[in-house]
């Protein structure tokens, strides 16, 4: 395998960087509900939150896990649908599942023994090389430099590195550096003082350069290059969806289903739902062979559509409609849909785009 070497200069430059960044972070960083804690497990749980995660949006999730799975066994044994429900609004479902995967693995085959070690950690499900660094570092300070979206663009523009993150290359050469700069200081403050700089100083917009601790060394700042650091190769393909929702009333009673497969929102409840390959009006789309037969039969009152603007994932944008009917008499059986109490909706996760129509609608309970 391939490997950089970093220049002694560079190894010079790491002994007043990690001094500097700690500075920085006895002074400003934030009080967390996770700092000061030494529960690796909690650890765990705040790292996969925050992820793909602000902390501001983080912080009421770590609450309510660490509040509801005060245990990794807690976690275990707890129903899938409760664990779904409390990760609702975060995305990235899989999180959710690897979590609770984790935590059977760790209760039933490690006897409750939390993996205590960078490369212990990389084994669990979901667990990638940041988490494992983050909970390595915080909670049994081994020298592993935890890289996420933060981190790369504070070393790349400081040290201005022109290798792409969205290349193995590149996140060899930015993780190389990280464990090099890691090497003389407490690894768990250090990891998390580099991440709170780049959340709070060296932001994507407009950082403050001017009151930058490292201003006289930047070279993204002296090259004028803070825009365009740190470098990604492919622009992200967005790819368009046509969801055609149908909310399936009668009276007190309406249709959901569980997602299952390999797509988004796995494990997550939905309304019946119909995608069609392009962007298709209502009318048209009542009248074609995508609106279920089974419904067509039925006496159905048709109560409107409620048109959404487009739902923006990270790889893709969601054009959704919601269907609304009333059908008289009992519902049909109808795909692996099953028919709940309205006033139960609350206790089911729905992805945030079936949310913010419940939201609007008023059709919650
Ligand atoms: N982002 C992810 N983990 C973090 C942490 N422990 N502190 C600050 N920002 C973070």
């Amino acid at each position: 395998m391939q490997s950089f070497k970093i220049s002694k200069t560079l190894v010079h430059i790491s002994m007043e960087f990690a001094q500097t960044i700690l500075n920085w972070y006895n002074i400003y960083k934030r009080e967390l509900p996770w700092r000061g804690e030494s529960d690796p497990y909690k650890i765990w749980i705040s790292e996969v939150i925050l992820q793909q995660t602000r902390v501001d949006q983080g912080k009421s999730y770590y609450y309510k896990f660490v509040e509801n799975f005060p245990k990794v066994s807690d976690l275990a044994n707890a129903d899938e649908d409760f664990v779904m429900k409390c990760w609702q609004g975060l995305g990235y479902y899989s999180r959710a599942r690897n979590l609770q995967f984790s935590a059977k693995y760790i209760t039933k085959e490690l006897n409750g023994e939390f993996p205590n070690s960078y490369k212990k950690l990389l084994e669990l499900k979901g667990v990638g090389p940041y988490v494992a660094a983050a909970v390595a570092s915080i909670a049994f300070q081994e020298k592993v430099a935890a890289i996420d979206g933060n981190v790369y663009r504070v070393l790349g523009r400081i040290f201005g590195i022109d290798k792409a993150i969205d290349t193995s290359a590149g996140k060899k050469y930015y993780q190389q550096l990280g464990n090099e700069l890691i090497k003389n200081s407490n690894a768990g403050d250090f990891n998390q003082a580099v991440m709170e700089f780049g959340a709070l100083h060296c932001s994507p917009k407009q950082p403050k350069c001017e009151s930058c601790p490292f201003s006289e060394n930047c070279i993204a700042l002296r090259d004028n290059k803070i825009e365009q650091l740190p470098v990604k190769s492919k622009k992200v393909k967005q790819r368009d969806r046509f969801f055609h929702y149908l909310l399936v009333n009668s009276n007190d009673e309406i249709m959901i289903g569980k997602r299952t497969g390999k797509d988004i929102w796995n494990s997550l409840y939905e309304f019946p739902l119909v995608e069609t390959p392009q962007k298709m009006e209502p009318e048209a789309f009542l009248s074609s062979e995508y609106f279920p037969e089974k419904l067509k039969s039925c006496n159905l009152n048709w109560k409107g559509v409620q048109n959404m603007k487009p739902h923006i994932l990270s790889h893709q944008r969601i054009h959704a409609q919601f269907y609304e009917f009333e059908i008289e008499g009992e519902l049909p059986v109808f795909g692996e849909y099953s028919v709940i109490k309205k006033k139960d909706i609350a206790n089911f996760a729905f992805p945030r785009l079936i949310e913010l129509y419940l939201t609007n609608s008023h059709k919650m309970g």
